[in-house]
């Protein structure tokens, strides 16, 4: 097969989304429809890959600007023709030329394969059959089911109206071909475009063969217009995504009440509960389970943890047999080591934790290092940030930080030592002993309560 090179659509303003953001930057699973397309794209070994933008370009072009694609402006939206014609004239006559739209995401590589398949015999045209046609420009065929032309709704007659078969917009051919058949497109139609689809009755002149290949699934071929149908490109989504974790070994609870808005790798029996919600990179390991409501983003979990419900955890690295939660945060640059316990109601962020600690009730650990088996206590806080700058604090291993203790950074806990509850350390305490900072505690004998005085009128 020739070389590929691939023009993505993405020109449209998409009024109807109502947004300010332009049409291709909705996400479908977390990632821009575009991206999504692109993608597809890059999975065939495309050679080139085209984006024509307009409305909304410069934030198009910095929102993906990791791809590396070529941009061609087309300042008036004439039609899909016209739109096509600002990329073709700088492909190789060799290459086959594959049209795909920015607009419609879920598009799979399995099905552009048969797309490129089918134009090394003349032009491969993607098809399908909709119960409800309207909007959708029609596939002509002769009585001997021969493609004869694609007639779009508003030029269509009655008869034509009536055909199932619909234009998913997507097709394929050799660029020589295309760039001739462009070159005498006009725009004498109802809406005054230059229509793409107009190719093909000039390729059935020309005695190409039109070749038609379906997708393999609906939602593959279905656009979005407006936040309904993005809405609804986001459930089918989804449930695929679904069906591919749970075929591989995956316990999905609920898969209707699960999101995935980016990549997830998991080992053996990995078990996610509702409401869970999942960005990024996530990496589970074998046994890892998930409870109900928890927000996991660029995350990796080593095996046998427990995440419990309502966690957020962020850009953290969690070990083996760890259990977080439920209502723990863990922020950014966190690693927790194997069998680390963190509780309800604690934040840690920017911190490393070794094995076995416990940091069970009501705490802030920011900025520090936490040594191997210390207890820190309910509500002991790290004191990082002094107004303008953030301080570490090291606890060493084996130390036990007792409960609604202040740590107040840049300071340093020995190993082994303990720390009074209640205390506000300020100085490095030495390894092995108690130290602790509060007044002595006393009793005043004989004091009594103040009274309430009578109103006096
Ligand atoms: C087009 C097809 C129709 C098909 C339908 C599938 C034509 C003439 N008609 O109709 O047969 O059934 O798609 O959805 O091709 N675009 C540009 N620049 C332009 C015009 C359009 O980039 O000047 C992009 C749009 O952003 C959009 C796509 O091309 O993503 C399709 O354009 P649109 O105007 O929506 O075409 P339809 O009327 O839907
Ligand atoms: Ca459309």
């Amino acid at each position: 097969m020739s070389e590929l090179s691939v023009v993505i659509l993405a020109a449209g303003q998409g009024t109807r989304m109502r947004s300010r953001l332009p049409k291709v930057l909705h996400a479908v699973g977390g990632k821009p429809m575009l991206q999504h397309v692109i993608d597809a794209a890059r999975k065939l070994s495309a050679r080139d890959v085209y984006v024509v933008y307009g409305h909304g370009g410069e934030e198009v072009r910095s929102a993906l600007s990791d791809n590396s694609v070529e941009w061609v402006e087309q300042p008036e939206q004439l039609g899909t023709g016209h739109a096509v014609n600002q990329a073709v004239p700088a492909i190789p006559e060799h290459h086959t030329v594959m049209v795909l739209y920015g607009d419609v995401p879920l598009i799979t590589a399995a099905t552009l394969r048969r797309l490129a398949a089918a134009a090394s015999e003349g032009l491969g045209l993607l098809t399908t059959h909709l119960d409800d046609p309207s909007g959708y420009g029609r596939i002509v065929r002769d009585d001997s089911g021969a493609v004869l032309a694609i007639v779009e709704e508003k030029d269509a007659t009655e008869q034509q109206r009536a055909i199932r078969e619909v234009n998913t917009g997507m097709l394929a051919v050799s660029a020589a071909r295309l760039q001739h058949w462009l070159n005498s497109l006009d725009n004498d139609n109802a809406q005054g475009e230059y229509y793409l689809t107009d190719i093909i009755a000039r390729a059935v002149d020309d005695g190409v063969a039109v070749q038609t290949v379906s997708p393999g699934f609906e939602a593959e071929v279905m656009g979005v217009n407006n936040r309904v149908q993005l809405a609804q490109l986001e459930r089918d989504y989804q449930r695929r995504r679904c069906e591919e974790l749970m075929m591989s070994g995956v316990t999905l609870r609920d898969p209707e009440r699960f999101d995935l808005r980016g990549e997830l790798l998991t080992g053996k029996d990995v078990e996610i509960d509702v409401n869970v919600v999942i960005e990024g990179k996530v990496t589970l390991g074998d046994g890892v389970s998930v409870g109900p409501n928890c927000y996991l983003r660029d995350v990796t979990i080593a095996a046998g943890s427990r995440i419990n419900s309502h966690s957020v955890l962020e850009q953290a690295d969690i070990g083996a047999e760890c259990r977080i939660g439920p209502f723990a945060r863990i922020r950014p640059e966190t690693r927790l080591a194997d069998r680390v316990h963190i509780g309800n109601f604690v934040e840690i962020k920017k911190s490393q934790v070794a094995d076995g600690s416990k940091i069970n009730h009501l705490s802030y650990v920011g900025d520090s290092r936490v040594g191997s088996g210390v207890n820190v206590g309910a509500g002991v806080i790290t004191c990082n940030y002094d107004g303008a700058n953030k301080h570490l604090t090291v606890i060493g291993d084996d130390a036990f930080i007792g409960s609604d203790t202040q740590l107040v950074a840049p300071v340093e806990v020995g190993a082994g030592a303990t720390i009074g509850a209640g205390s506000t350390i300020t100085h490095d305490t030495p390894p092995g002993e108690l130290t602790l900072s509060r007044a002595r505690q006393k009793t005043v004998h004989g004091w009594s309560r103040p009274v309430k005085k009578r109103e006096q009128n």
